[in-house]
């Protein structure tokens, strides 16, 4: 229970301001295109300064865009209670994905305002660089360099796929900042997401109190088959890479399968390095992943696929090169603040149960160094990384008004 039970965020203003976000870079499909660092991530990165400042918080940004919005405590030798998202979407995303728990922290500070309640510890609100990973890898970009495990010079180096580096496209928005990556301190970690899932929607529970992460671990392939004439190479002759890829991804596919069901596999990229209808492609990039809540399955997943690529590579009589790009095991959410969250959403009312997120947050980076947990509401059809992505308002507000509480819980809030 909460110091100020009855206090509740403002529903229409944190709708308000999720629907004004979703302009820039809007589709005509009614979603969001904004990749990280591009003009569109500046636009919104620019908005977000404006309103964090006009609800008197202090924004510092780092090397690495990061940006951080400090709320004075009543205690400074506390470190602050960090809580956010990302404002970064897919090629073809929606409006919530990482924008509602960015949105709704800020929302939280100005309902604080409103009400003239101060908090023990500082606050924090955080919008972390390159969540996605679409543009640049890996995902949880920014919040990974923060926690130490890459450093901002590894980052800063890396290139996306028109060869443009993360340093070059922060310096085309403005947002290489002058903190040091990682100098932030917190004392915990708390996100709010959709949950990018079936599963509260189909039980009818408004919120998911998060215990878990699922491990991820992504690969860059490339097939070096042969280039040859599609009419004149009989078919026991052919070192074809399209058809190689073909069955490498029911491959994994069926690796995923037989391991489930807590692992999923997935073949999200492909370019045919020269594609042309009377050549037998030659040469074929692809990247694949691997996520399962258990490292046990993540590790028979990764040996499978070790096993398969020799297989299917030696009988084709193609090359196939997989490098391992990035590897998070599992996360294990902290007791305690997975005990605040659901302890406001029993304050509140809300239905809700435990859960597993399936998708890959920056809390998951976080939890590496200080408490955290997570705070899920449903989305529409569990549909999410598509333009069609929905949420209700009412569910939007529940969750904020949960990550309301689950911060006065435990940064310490009382009138002041
Ligand atoms: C990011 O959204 C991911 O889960 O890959
Ligand atoms: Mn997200
Ligand atoms: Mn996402």
């Amino acid at each position: 229970m909460t110091a100020l039970p009855n206090l509740r965020i403002d529903a229409d203003r944190l709708w308000d301001t999720i629907m004004e976000t979703a302009r820039f870079g809007a589709t005509p499909k009614g979603g969001v295109r904004r990749l990280t660092l591009s003009k569109e991530d500046g636009q919104v990165r620019d908005w977000f300064r404006a309103a964090c400042e006009e609800a008197g918080l202090t924004v510092t940004v780092d090397t690495l865009g990061n940006m951080f919005a400090l709320r004075p405590g009543q205690d400074m030798t506390k470190a602050p209670l960090g809580f956010g998202s990302h404002l970064d979407t897919q090629p073809t995303g929606g409006k919530f994905d990482g924008v509602l728990g960015t949105l709704a922290a800020l929302e939280v500070v100005r309902t604080l305002n409103d009400a003239g309640i101060a908090t023990e510890a500082p606050l924090c609100v955080c919008n972390w660089t390159n969540e996605e990973g679409s543009r640049f890898t890996p995902a949880l970009m920014g919040s990974l360099a923060h926690v130490g495990d890459f450093t901002a010079e590894d980052i800063l180096a890396r290139r996306d796929a028109g060869v443009i580096t993360v340093g070059e496209a922060l310096d085309a928005i403005g947002y290489r900042g002058p903190a040091t990556v990682g100098a932030q301190t917190f004392s915990g970690f708390v996100e709010l997401h959709i949950e990018q899932g079936p599963i509260l929607e189909a039980e009818g529970k408004t919120i998911g109190v998060v215990e878990h992460g699922q491990g991820i671990v992504w690969y860059d392939g490339r097939i070096t088959g042969f280039e040859s004439h599609a009419g004149s190479t009989p078919m026991h002759l052919r070192r074809d890479a399209l058809a190689t890829l073909s069955e490498l991804v029911l491959a994994i596919e069926a690796l995923a399968v037989q391991h489930g069901p807590n692992a999923v596999g997935t073949v999200g990229e492909a370019v045919i390095a020269t594609p042309s209808r009377n050549v037998i492609p030659g040469e074929i990039t692809f990247s694949t992943e691997f996520r399962s809540p258990d490292a046990g399955t993540l590790e028979t997943l990764h040996q499978g696929l070790q096993a398969k690529i020799a297989e299917i590579a030696a009988r084709r009589r193609v090359k196939i090169a997989l490098d391992l790009i990035w590897r998070k095991e599992p996360t294990h959410f902290d007791p305690t603040v997975i005990a605040a969250v659901r302890g406001a959403a029993e304050t509140l009312g809300l239905s809700n149960r435990p859960m597993i997120s399936g998708a890959g947050h920056d809390a998951f980076s976080l939890a590496g160094i200080v408490p955290t947990a997570m705070i899920f509401v449903p989305c529409k059809d569990g549909v999410s990384h598509n333009e069609l992505e929905s949420a209700e308002k009412s569910d939007c507000a529940a969750g904020a008004d949960v990550l309301l509480h689950t911060v006065l819980t435990l940064a310490g809030g009382r009138p002041a």
